[in-house]
């Protein structure tokens, strides 16, 4: 794959972090789409820098951003944005968020790029080439037990009005798991379990921008990425369980109870 395409989209990913950066605690508007799920003026702004960026340099690529109708294009490049992933936290003043973004072509996500412009971390990965954190190679964790584990989890947007919520996962794991944490921004979960400083995470209900990016990051850094059972994942499908790969099968042991 192109180092030129590659540089441009770690340069877009910190040039819509310093955005973010910029703005903490001055956002505009707040708008709600749904009971918890908001979006605010920043998650725009963010957006419209990356998407114009991409329409320059890239004018015939596809574009499936989180706060945008899908641009479809005649071309096996498609470009999966979450301008900000944690935009609870943003919007609290808390300082765990990110932007992602992940290319795919012809169906394979095979680039990704995921930047927190707190911590001024970079994420990437390229298919086949490992996974890196301001440039060195990134690993995931050696623990092979469950109970000595650090765990990472969310929980979807639609918890009130639906009983498929996580709420029953999250208290088996809080019982067998070493401690759980509830970090609000699922890329970063997942860069967190190929850093080793989570040893597994699982999601329902994640939607494409979320996890596009960080799950080339999970496997490229040795670690596994499946439905709740095991099965393949897909960045479109509905479950998501990543881990260091040792307590995978102890994790798909309770997430396949359904
Ligand atoms: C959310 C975060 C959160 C996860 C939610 C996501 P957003 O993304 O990743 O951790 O639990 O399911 O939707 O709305 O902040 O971009
Ligand atoms: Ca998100
Ligand atoms: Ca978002």
């Amino acid at each position: 794959m192109e180092k030129g395409i590659q540089e441009f989209a770690i340069d877009t990913a910190r040039k819509a972090g310093a955005l973010l950066k910029d703005n903490v605690g001055r956002i505009g508007s707040i708008e709600f789409k749904g009971a918890v799920d908001i979006v605010t003026d920043v998650d725009r702004k963010s957006e419209a820098l990356i998407i114009d960026a991409i329409k320059k340099a890239f004018p015939s690529h596809g574009i499936l951003a989180e706060e945008s109708p899908e641009l479809k294009q005649d071309s096996p490049f498609k470009w999966i944005i979450d301008p900000l992933d944690g935009t609870t936290n943003y919007s609290h003043g808390f300082p765990f968020f990110c932007v992602s973004i992940g290319l795919e072509i012809s169906g394979e996500v095979v680039f990704g790029v995921v930047y927190d412009p707190m911590m001024d971390e970079l994420f990437t990965a390229e298919k086949g080439k490992g996974a890196t954190l301001n440039g060195k190679k990134i690993a995931v964790s050696a623990i092979g037990e469950l109970g000595k584990s650090l765990l990472a989890t969310g929980f979807p947007y639609d918890l009130r009005s639906s009983a498929d919520n996580n709420l029953d996962f999250f208290s088996e794991f809080s019982l067998r798991a070493q401690a759980i944490r509830r970090a609000g921004s699922a890329a970063l979960d997942l860069c967190y379990i190929a850093s080793g400083r989570f040893d597994g995470y699982w999601e329902m209900k994640l939607k494409p921008w979320d996890v596009a990016a960080g799950s080339l990051i999970v496997s490229e850094s040795g670690g596994k990425i499946t439905g709740f059972s095991g099965g393949p994942f897909s960045i479109y499908g509905k479950e998501c369980l990543a881990s260091n790969s040792l307590i995978h099968e102890e994790m798909t042991r309770i997430l396949s109870r359904r």
